[in-house]
């Protein structure tokens, strides 16, 4: 149950081969894109995505314009999470922001346009049987948009009722568990696993979700700026409702090892290879960064 190192690394070469500098006019936006896309991460969401896929006999060299694609799609995330009206953090992987690197106006381009390439990228490379990609391209559209993760940015920065446990655990769904149940649910379909298959992992992928966002939040209070490549504390300082604020840090870590080890009973029930997905979880639930 370890985790897939490998397909990080055939992850992290093909992003590094996907080019931007194409019209010379825009390269300096391409630059831009590619400085926050380049600069680390854990790249969980492709990984998740691959390792999901393989369970169901794949390669994971298949899916990588998917995978890029959602890796992109997180990526200008954290660029507008980072920016003055969001969050106003000033680093990101270790590295000084998008925005504080090449300015505002440039790093709300640069999201926009990973957000837009990405589905350029799969709909240019991502091989498949035509009805499965536009389930794919459905799928991601749903989870990154109204219903899904700008939802719960919207939900985060426009504040939620205090102490109420269910609003928190929806915004959390919605930020970032929703786009994490794409990376699944599209590995499961490229992969042509059967529809029983795929609502077993979305059972899987909507615990591991939560179980993300918990950690992050967690991290927020216990971590180091040096290991996260992020600024700890953001949170407090924005006043904002995490599981930490709402339950304290004793029960959020409670909390996320519920998360944990439901995620593990649930992915018992799928079928398929799950030991990566397994490794996966327990990375996440381990996790310093
Ligand atoms: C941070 O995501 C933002 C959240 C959705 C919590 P990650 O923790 O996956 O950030 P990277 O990709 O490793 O930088
Ligand atoms: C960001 O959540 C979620 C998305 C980018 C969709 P956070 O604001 O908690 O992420 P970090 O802590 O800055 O990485
Ligand atoms: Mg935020
Ligand atoms: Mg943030
Ligand atoms: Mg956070």
């Amino acid at each position: 149950m370890s985790y897939p190192d490998e397909l990080t690394r055939l992850l992290e070469s093909n992003l590094k081969e996907l080019a931007y500098g194409e019209m010379p006019e825009v390269a300096p936006l391409g630059e831009a894109m590619q400085y926050s896309l380049l600069a680390g991460g854990k790249r969980v969401r492709p990984v998740l995505l691959m390792a999901t896929s393989q369970a169901f006999g794949r390669q994971p060299e298949e899916m990588l314009p998917t995978a890029a694609a959602l890796e992109m799609i997180h990526t200008y995330s954290l660029i507008h999470d980072d920016l003055p009206s969001f969050d106003d953090d000033d680093l990101r992987r270790g590295q000084p922001t998008c925005h504080v690197k090449f300015g505002e106006n440039v790093a709300i381009l640069a999201g926009d346009a990973l957000f837009a390439e990405a589905f350029r990228l799969i709909c240019e490379r991502q091989q498949g049987d035509a009805a499965v990609l536009l389930e794919v391209i459905r799928e991601i559209s749903v989870a990154t948009g109204l219903k899904g993760m700008v939802g719960g940015q919207y939900l985060d920065v426009s504040g939620i009722p205090d102490d109420d446990g269910e609003a928190l655990r929806l915004l959390h769904s919605l930020k970032t568990g929703r786009l994490i149940m794409a990376c699944v649910h599209c590995g499961g379909l490229l992969a042509g696993a059967p529809e029983k298959e795929l609502t077993n992992l979305r059972v899987f992928a909507a615990e591991l979700g939560l179980l993300f966002q918990i950690k992050d939040d967690i991290l927020d209070v216990v971590g180091e700026t040096a290991v996260l490549g992020k600024q700890a504390g953001t949170d407090a300082r924005l006043d904002r409702h995490t599981y930490v604020s709402v339950y304290g840090l004793e029960e959020a870590e409670r909390l996320a090892l519920r998360s944990r080890d439901e995620a593990l009973k649930a992915l018992d029930r799928v079928g398929g290879s799950t030991e990566a997905l397994a490794g996966i979880t327990n990375y996440i639930y381990e996790r310093h960064q």
